[in-house]
């Protein structure tokens, strides 16, 4: 396994990569690994010849009060799971290199980025469309792999991708779980023992959702009345959001129709979860 720090030396390996006409799968992230990316490393490692990881705590991504300096960066540990899932290489860029002194250029997807997330977190997507466009031009992999816990996220860079013209697919992996249902995320680590059982309701309240929506309650207002109750009964969370929407467009919707995604947002303490669940009507 690589460990590649600048641009240039990630250009000279993708160079012979392709000149052997191999394929190139690329898991961007933040590090922190857990067995969420573990996921998307392991079907990029099955549907390609390369796999290739970035890890950078993205700062543009984060808001002027949320936890971009406490954000954990376990290199060593980092490195050392990358090695056991047989990643081939590890771009492990600085701020500096991503972010030279003079960069003045940004990548915004409209109004999608406006919506759900991006309504309490206003710059955020920008910075992960940023980031990604950057990396995909420096990997130019054949398969990007993202996670369906970051629902809004992959409907953004889906959107980008397809408007920019980028000549990649798209890989979306399923959430992965803890045993109690949690959505696995570098920053459930933040919870405090209270915290952490509480947010077990989530997915309780998600999965809950979808039952009621199977057996024929397509009233939103219905479901979503439902699920707040729930979490506030069991959790000192404070719901950011909960909302049903089009699972394409994420457009709200009042009845539910077609690709529903029920997505939510709850805040513990400075911890901020996410969750989503998709099912056809
Ligand atoms: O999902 C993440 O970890 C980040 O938003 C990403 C896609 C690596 C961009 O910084």
């Amino acid at each position: 396994m690589h460990i590649v720090k600048t641009v240039e030396s990630l250009c000279r390996s993708v160079k012979k990569i392709k000149s052997q006409n191999k394929t190139i799968g690329f898991v961007p992230t933040m590090g922190a690994l857990h067995d969420g990316h573990c996921s998307l490393i392991r079907k990029s490692r099955r549907e390609n010849d390369i796999v290739v990881i970035s890890i950078f705590v993205n700062p543009s991504q984060f808001g002027p009060k949320e936890d971009f300096k406490a954000y954990p960066r376990p290199e060593k540990k980092d490195i050392l799971l990358a090695k056991k899932e047989k990643v081939d290489i590890i771009f492990y860029p600085s701020e500096k290199v991503m972010y030279p002194t003079g960069f003045l250029t940004n990548v915004h997807v409209d109004e999608i980025t406006d919506r759900l997330c991006g309504a309490t977190r206003p710059g955020h997507f920008r910075g992960v469309t940023t980031v990604v466009g950057k990396l995909l031009n420096i990997v130019t992999p054949d398969a990007l792999y993202l996670g369906q816990k970051d629902a809004q996220q992959v409907v953004v860079l889906k959107r980008m991708i397809a408007d920019l013209n980028f000549p990649v697919a798209v890989k979306v992996c399923p959430i992965i779980r803890e045993p109690d249902g949690l959505a696995m995320s570098s920053r459930n680590k933040y919870l405090t023992p209270r915290q952490r059982e509480g947010a077990t309701v989530l997915f309780k309240s998600l999965k809950d959702a979808r039952k009621r929506a199977l057996a024929g309650e397509y009233n939103a207002a219905n479901i979503l009345r439902r699920m707040r109750t729930a979490i506030r009964k069991h959790t000192p969370g404070k719901i950011d959001y909960i909302v049903c929407v089009d699972a394409h467009s994420l457009i709200p919707l009042k009845q539910l129709k077609g690709r529903v995604m029920v997505v939510l947002a709850v805040k513990f303490g400075q911890t901020r979860l996410i969750d989503n669940i998709i099912f056809y009507i």
